[in-house]
């Protein structure tokens, strides 16, 4: 019978720019998050990601009619966390995935010296967790680049950025060496294929379409510098600890046998080992030569910069995982599929969530596998879970039956994939508590064993109440994933 292993750690992620608030306080800077603003329901399907020019976010930066921009409101955690924190204590989790707002450490980016209300907010929740047994899994930057960054340096695509990430990285590490043993670069590295803005603080400004391809190689390149660096401090003050990437975690199906769908879904497929294949085997992978001949446009590098990468790959790989994907040869039309920054045609055998993201727990299974066949090295979960609409009902309770469906369902299949052999870290939940979506901002879109008090305009009471999943998802961690019924 399969099993998890015994140290496998459970838990829950968050993300700062989505949990925070606070957005303005204790010397925190602006981030790319805080410009965004909501989708409107009609347009939940869309995939129209942001891609604001600097006037355009200059003049966010000057609105101040903040319901437009829930994540600048999140749900309160800067203020609630003990709370929260005490509720996930309850659910029994071993870990928590936070990530560090860079700009409450690094207001602008490019200071020398750290914000000190802005480290000893997160020395706080980190000492809260430790008291509720938590421990902290940390990204370093979810979506949360500082804006000055984008506006002054033109975002990744300028090699300062990893310098700047570089002292934050150190200053942070030096700082909770003793909380923190885990550590992520980039939230979803590979995300910057698709959305410039959000994976690389990339803007339109400099970048006509003709050269974007240019920026977005380039902006890849100093972010794999940046992780190597991030990598190379973490060996240097936390040696005990761990450190990896992050990826979305998609696996691309063949829309048929025809050989020339199978290769456009391993080219696909390509555009997630890409990120991986550097920062895991720390070298350029061959096909990449063949894009940039391709797109002309290559990332300029500098002497000894492959060098560096080689001597300082990732210790485990961390992937999202949330959907997979149709691939067909270019002519082949067909009705697409929807998803925040990835996703392709509609697979036949699938059903999809309310916001259509097409539901594939065997696909989990296949692609950590054909990951650790690839890299070797342990995998750790960190995002999976279903954005669906909640009811209250009348007396107070939140039955969420298809939450639960869709969680065991992929835990099923993880457990199968620990019996194949895979190295499995752990597996925390997205959205633990319920929060703002980060492609359109919605608070309807719930992901929470958690639910919280506030809807789409932001209004409400912000109280937390726990869901039928949170009794669910207990029983779970309890049992370390032995029970996986309905009930
Ligand atoms: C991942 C992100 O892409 O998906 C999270 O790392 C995000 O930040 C999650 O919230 C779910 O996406 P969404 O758009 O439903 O919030």
């Amino acid at each position: 019978m399969s099993e998890f292993p015994k140290a496998f750690k459970w838990g829950g992620a968050i993300a700062a720019n989505q949990v925070e608030g606070s957005h303005d306080q204790d010397g925190k800077g602006p981030s790319i998050s805080d410009v965004v603003k909501r989708v409107r329901p009609e347009d939940r399907r869309s995939m129209k990601l942001p891609f604001p020019s600097h006037d355009e976010i200059q003049e966010a930066l000057l609105d101040t009619n903040h319901a437009e921009y829930p994540k600048r409101r999140g749900i309160d955690f800067y203020n609630r966390y003990k709370e929260d924190l005490a509720l996930f204590k309850e659910l029994g989790f071993d870990v928590l995935r936070i990530s560090i707002s860079w700009p409450r450490i690094f207001p602008q980016g490019d200071e020398m010296e750290p914000n000190e209300a802005g480290l000893q907010f997160y020395e706080d929740l980190f000492e809260e967790m430790h008291k509720q047994g938590i421990e902290p899994v940390v990204t370093l930057s979810h979506y949360e680049t500082p804006i000055h960054l984008v506006l002054e340096y033109g975002g990744w695509k300028n090699r300062e950025l990893v310098a700047f990430f570089e002292r934050y990285s150190r200053t942070v590490m030096a700082r909770f060496k003793d909380h923190v043993a885990y550590w992520i670069t980039f939230n979803e590295i590979n995300s910057m294929f698709m959305s410039p803005y959000i994976g690389a603080a990339l803007t339109p400004d400099d970048a006509p379409e003709a050269t974007r391809q240019q920026d977005i190689y380039q902006a890849a390149h100093h972010q794999f510098l940046a992780n190597a660096a991030a990598v190379k401090a973490k060996k240097e003050l936390i040696p005990e600890g761990q450190i990896g990437c992050m990826v979305i975690g998609m696996i691309n199906y063949p829309s048929s046998p025809h050989p020339e769908d199978v290769r456009q879904a391993m080219e696909d497929q390509r555009r997630t080992y890409f990120f991986t294949d550097v920062m895991a085997r720390g070298h350029y992978p061959a096909y990449s030569r063949r894009w940039f001949e391709e797109a002309g446009a290559a990332p300029e590098m500098e002497p000894g910069d492959e060098a560096f990468l080689a001597e300082h790959p990732v210790d485990y790989i961390a992937l999202s995982y949330y959907m997979s994907a149709v691939s067909a040869r270019p002519e082949t039309e067909g009705e697409k599929a929807a998803g925040n920054l990835m996703s392709g045609l509609k697979n036949p055998y699938l059903e999809a969530s309310d916001w259509g993201w097409q539901i594939d727990p065997s696909g989990l299974r296949t692609l950590v596998n054909q990951m650790y066949d690839r890299y070797e090295k342990p995998l750790f979960i960190v995002e999976n879970g279903l954005g669906a609409f909640d009811e209250v009902e009348e007396d107070g309770t939140i039955q969420d039956p298809y939450r639960v469906d869709y969680l065991r369902e992929h835990l099923q299949q993880l457990k199968a994939a620990a019996a194949d052999g895979v190295d499995l870290i752990g597996y925390t939940a997205w959205g633990p508590i319920d929060l703002i979506s980060f492609s359109t901002s919605e608070m309807s879109k719930r992901y929470g064993f958690i639910y919280v008090d506030q809807d789409d305009d932001g209004n409400g009471s912000l109280e937390r109440r726990r869901k039928d999943s949170f009794y669910w998802y207990q029983k779970v961690i309890e049992t370390n994933g032995e029970h996986l019924d309905r009930s």
